[in-house]
């Protein structure tokens, strides 16, 4: 019925949280940058270009679970509205939602992203495509900003697309307990987890042949550049992704490919690295049952119902 964008950060906010998280990580040993970093509107799109991947498997596996098991999530949950963290392109969020137009329990979608290309796209088309329903694009932050979308009766909360794997290992607890805070007696959380397995097959879904995966890590030097004013040389990075088993992840790095010398100059900052040194820009955590269970249990939640899909690749938990 309608499409309404939510601005919970305001752009001269955004540039100013960018500013001091470069400031922070191209300033630490080893280096960082935070991975919601990569998603501006090119960011976004090569994010669904990788979504379409043969290697990348995660979303066709969580994509299968969802067309198996939407009219059950939503007859059990009969929500009034959908809230999706890091909705991107809303893509498989649709079957959610034609599953409660289907079962009549409510019409209406907020969708919380970073990205406000993102947020505009999926909600102009599915307003179009489904003219029944109210959409809400909030533009925030997911570690935040949950508690500032308004509310309108019992929600069903999602987190898709393993998301969750993209927190660094250290911020899962206090996500966890966020969403905890969030959630009404009959509220659910409906979360999608990529699973622990054989090691060449995940790597293989961060590091494909035809290049995407590399030029959307790349991305995050393109935004500093523009945003603030940087001249980091894009081409003498380098996409490096590894299997670390200690934190059971796979972790995305930029790495040098000669010595650099660059600099941001609306930070007034320089920036060098030697010639192999790294830039760490991505987790992502991969999970079993058992380790997601007691994560959420350390939180005050429960998986009520897990599915995963026929390859059991990946998972999808029903939490209360
Ligand atoms: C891995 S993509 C997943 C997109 C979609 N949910 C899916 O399953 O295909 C991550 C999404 O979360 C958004 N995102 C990343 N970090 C964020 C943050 N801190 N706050 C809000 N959105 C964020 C990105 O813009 C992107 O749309």
């Amino acid at each position: 019925m309608s499409f309404e964008l939510i601005r919970l950060t305001d752009p001269v906010d955004h540039r100013a949280e960018l500013a001091d998280d470069v400031r922070r990580g191209l300033g630490s040993h080893p280096k960082w940058l935070p991975s919601k970093w990569f998603y501006d509107d090119r960011g976004s799109a090569l994010f669904v270009q990788i979504t379409e991947l043969p290697e990348y498997y995660l979303t066709r596996a969580e994509t299968e679970i969802l067309e198996a098991r939407a009219d059950e999530i939503v007859g059990t949950v009969t929500p009034d509205e959908i809230v999706e963290l890091g909705s991107g392109s809303s893509t498989k969020t649709r079957i959610l939602l034609e599953a409660m137009r289907r079962a009549g329990t409510g019409r209406r979608y907020a969708a919380l992203d970073v990205s406000e290309g993102a947020l505009k796209d999926a909600g102009s088309t599915l307003v179009d495509d489904y003219p029944w329903l109210d959409v809400e694009g909030v533009l925030g932050d997911l570690l935040r900003d949950l508690p500032r979308v308004p509310r309108h009766g019992r929600r069903l909360v999602i987190f898709l697309g393993s998301t969750v794997g993209n927190l660094a290992p250290q911020e899962r607890p206090a996500f966890f307990r966020s969403i905890r805070r969030g959630l009404r007696a009959d509220d659910a959380f409906l979360l999608g987890v990529d699973l622990v397995k054989d090691e060449a097959e995940m790597v293989a879904a961060y590091d494909d042949a035809a290049g995407v995966s590399a030029e959307f890590n790349r991305n995050v030097l393109v935004v500093i550049n523009r945003t603030l004013d940087g001249d980091l040389p894009i081409d003498a990075f380098e996409h490096v992704t590894r299997w670390v088993p200690d934190a059971s992840a796979m972790a995305q790095s930029l790495r040098a490919t000669r010595r650099i010398t660059a600099t941001i100059g609306a930070l007034d900052l320089e920036v060098s690295l030697a010639e192999g040194e790294e830039i760490h820009t991505e987790w992502s955590c991969k999970f079993t049952e058992e380790r997601l269970a007691a994560e959420l249990a350390d939180a005050g939640l429960a998986i009520a119902r897990w599915w995963t899909d026929a390859g059991n690749r990946f998972g999808l938990a029903l939490i209360r």
